[in-house]
């Protein structure tokens, strides 16, 4: 009898405007793999439709990197895997398509190397080898979750708050922009009154979401010195997106993850027109509403 795992994971946004590299919320967008044995003696990938097609077919994917380091870890030794792979994440864009990925990757070593790692376990992994929780640990847990990686213990913390009850408007630029490029752009120090300041704004912004008071709350993710003033001449559209969203009184407009893609939150009485007027306006972008996904990955063993 041949065992199937199906993954279902989703996508993530991270940072929120001012909660770089902590704070992100997992979005109904979806990583799907579809992993068996295949008695050979090498793994396998198959990518069908978007989103997938430029990704390695043999045992250079990255999937099958993480698996094998997972398994190393635990001293355990996996069996040769066929993995179809589907996404609705587009890659490079700042949804958090690797951290699926890599989360995918611990899921499958877990399973077929049945190591039996708790889901805490899974989220400490996952952020080991991204260095911060703010995409894995909502692709892990879904919603909106808040976390901190102490990188001397190893040890990550996270909490979680109801994400906002507002519309979510994502628009997403038909390049790709490297992480590595975007952080690269970063300072490499902030000065103590810079980072007084933005935990300032970031503490008020949790706050002000716990609260549902969405105007405050986007107020402050506009506000961001974290990141955004650094990044955002790497995204053209970003700006014109802002400008236009305001004018549909949006709470906020900012850069989701490291960008391109650019995410708007908006009241549900005026997400339609603004989605619209932004397809009208960025045809070489895909404007989409997107909701926030409270599962996190879903894994299922078919016979
Ligand atoms: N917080 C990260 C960043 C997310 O903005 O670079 C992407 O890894």
């Amino acid at each position: 009898m041949s065992v199937r795992l199906h993954l279902k994971i989703p996508a993530s946004t991270a940072n929120l405007g001012v909660g770089f590299d902590s704070i992100g919320m997992a979005l109904n967008k979806f990583l799907y793999l579809d992993v068996r044995i295949n008695h050979s003696d090498r793994w396998t990938f198959q990518h069908i439709g978007p989103n997938v097609e430029s990704l390695p077919t043999d045992e250079s994917h990255y999937i099958y990197q993480i698996a094998q380091q997972v398994a190393n870890k635990y001293d355990v030794t996996l069996p040769s895997l066929s993995i179809e792979m589907r996404s609705e994440i587009p890659l490079a864009r700042g949804l958090g398509s690797s951290a699926s990925a890599l989360v995918g990757g611990l899921y499958i070593a877990n399973y077929f190397g049945d190591i039996e790692l708790s889901k805490y376990e899974l989220l400490q992994l996952a952020t080991e080898f991204e260095g911060h929780p703010d995409n894995v640990a909502p692709t892990i847990y879904g919603g909106l979750v808040l976390g901190y990686y102490d990188p001397e213990t190893k040890v990550t913390d996270v909490s979680y708050i109801d994400p906002p009850k507002a519309d979510i408007i994502i628009t997403i630029p038909s390049n790709e922009l490297s992480t590595t490029l975007s952080r690269n752009v970063l300072p490499e120090t902030f000065s103590h009154k810079n980072a007084v300041r933005n935990s300032a704004i970031s503490n008020t912004m949790i706050s002000a979401l716990i609260q549902q008071n969405y105007e405050l709350a986007g107020k402050m993710m506009e506000q961001d010195g974290f990141h955004e003033p650094y990044r955002q001449h790497l995204i053209p559209e970003f700006q014109t997106i802002k400008q236009i969203a305001k004018q549909y009184k949006s709470y906020a407009t900012v850069i989701s993850g490291a960008g391109p893609t650019v995410l708007t939150l908006i009241a549900p009485e005026r997400s339609g027109e603004l989605v619209r007027e932004l397809k009208r306006e960025f045809t070489n972008c895909r404007s989409e509403l997107v909701t926030v996904n409270i599962t996190g990955v879903e894994s299922e063993i078919v016979y």
